[in-house]
């Protein structure tokens, strides 16, 4: 992944760039996933600070309505609440449906709902299946079923999928595996498979000896497998009007980290709101986000 260093986004001063590039408005509307807490909690308050309508989904009603209930106290009465769990079909189909139902459309995805199971230092894949489907493949049936729905206006339609730089291509080591998700016209097909090598290989027991990425291998696959869609979508719009991009918002301090990390989730959710909001004619497509301003920018 070849990378060059974006300094012209100093997020401290987003404030004066919203004001002169404001081309949302209150009918704009945002769905973020996995939004109860940590940055996708923090990414919906960003959003509706800013005046977008915003769907604040979760995969537990309680919590995801205890979240939305708390912004309205803060005056945010431009959030919605719908539950979503993005680990089970039936509930993203009856989601897509309230989203087409209520508002006939969306402009902005968000896709931040994510697992791990370990902790810092650990490496277990006893849970990669989970792994596999919440971080990898409900985001993509989510992104597939909503796909009709973006309203692709001139101010083009944006998914951000919140990845992480474990899930970037320099961490595998095998050769084969690199080799077909770097290919020109990878397919979505190709990537499937990809993943159910890795399935099969954590069942088998092979995994250790195979060359996956060594740090929390399952979650790094579920990123390397997102990347690699976003870039297979990204494509498929190319000169259209949905961008798709990934942003790795570095070390945060949320509940998958135990509260460890270098920076808030406010800190985070701001540069994901400000990369998600660029103006149209500074918003790039098939783009890694990494860090903050200057962030480190590259193609996925
Ligand atoms: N924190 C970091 O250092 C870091 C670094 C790089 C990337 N990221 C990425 O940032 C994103 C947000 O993570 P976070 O750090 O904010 O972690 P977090 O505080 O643990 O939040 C994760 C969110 O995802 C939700 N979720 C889990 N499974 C779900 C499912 N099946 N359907 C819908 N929602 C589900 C959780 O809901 P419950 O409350 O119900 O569990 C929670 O709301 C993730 O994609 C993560 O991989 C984080």
């Amino acid at each position: 992944m070849e990378s060059k260093l974006v300094d012209q986004f100093h997020f401290s001063s987003m404030v004066s760039l919203y004001a002169s590039n404001r081309w949302w408005s209150g009918d704009t509307v945002a769905v973020v996933t996995g939004a109860n807490k940590g940055i996708g909690l923090a990414v919906v308050k960003r959003f509706a600070e800013l005046g977008l309508t915003v769907v604040l989904t979760a995969r537990e009603e309680e919590r995801g309505k205890k979240a939305t209930e708390k912004l309205r106290e803060e005056g945010l009465d431009n959030v919605r609440f719908f539950a979503l769990d993005v680990s089970k079909a039936a509930s993203i189909k009856t989601f897509v449906s309230w989203v087409e139902t209520t508002f006939g459309g969306l402009d902005i995805l968000v896709n931040n709902a994510g697992v791990s199971f370990n902790d810092i230092h650990e490496n277990s894949v006893e849970f990669a299946e989970t792994v596999i489907k919440t971080n990898f493949h409900g985001p993509k049936l989510l992104t597939d079923s909503l796909l009709p729905l973006f309203r692709l206006s001139p101010s083009i339609s944006r998914i951000l999928n919140i990845s992480s730089r474990l899930g970037s291509i320099n961490k595998v080591r095998n050769h084969t595996i690199k080799a077909t998700l770097q290919k020109e016209r990878l397919s979505e097909e190709e990537i499937e498979g990809v993943v159910k090598m890795f399935l099969e290989a954590v069942k088998e027991g092979r995994w250790e000896r195979e060359g996956w990425p060594q740090i929390w291998t399952d979650y790094s696959v579920s990123k390397l497998a997102l990347n690699a869609y976003s870039r297979v979508l990204a494509k498929r719009f190319e000169g259209g009007r949905l961008s798709v991009n990934c942003f790795c918002p570095g070390y945060t301090q949320t509940s998958m980290t135990r509260g460890q990390g270098t920076h808030t989730p406010d800190a985070a959710a701001e540069v994901a709101v400000s990369l998600a909001l660029l103006p149209p004619h500074e918003l790039p497509t098939g783009h890694f986000f990494l860090g903050f301003g200057p962030y480190n920018q590259s193609r996925l």
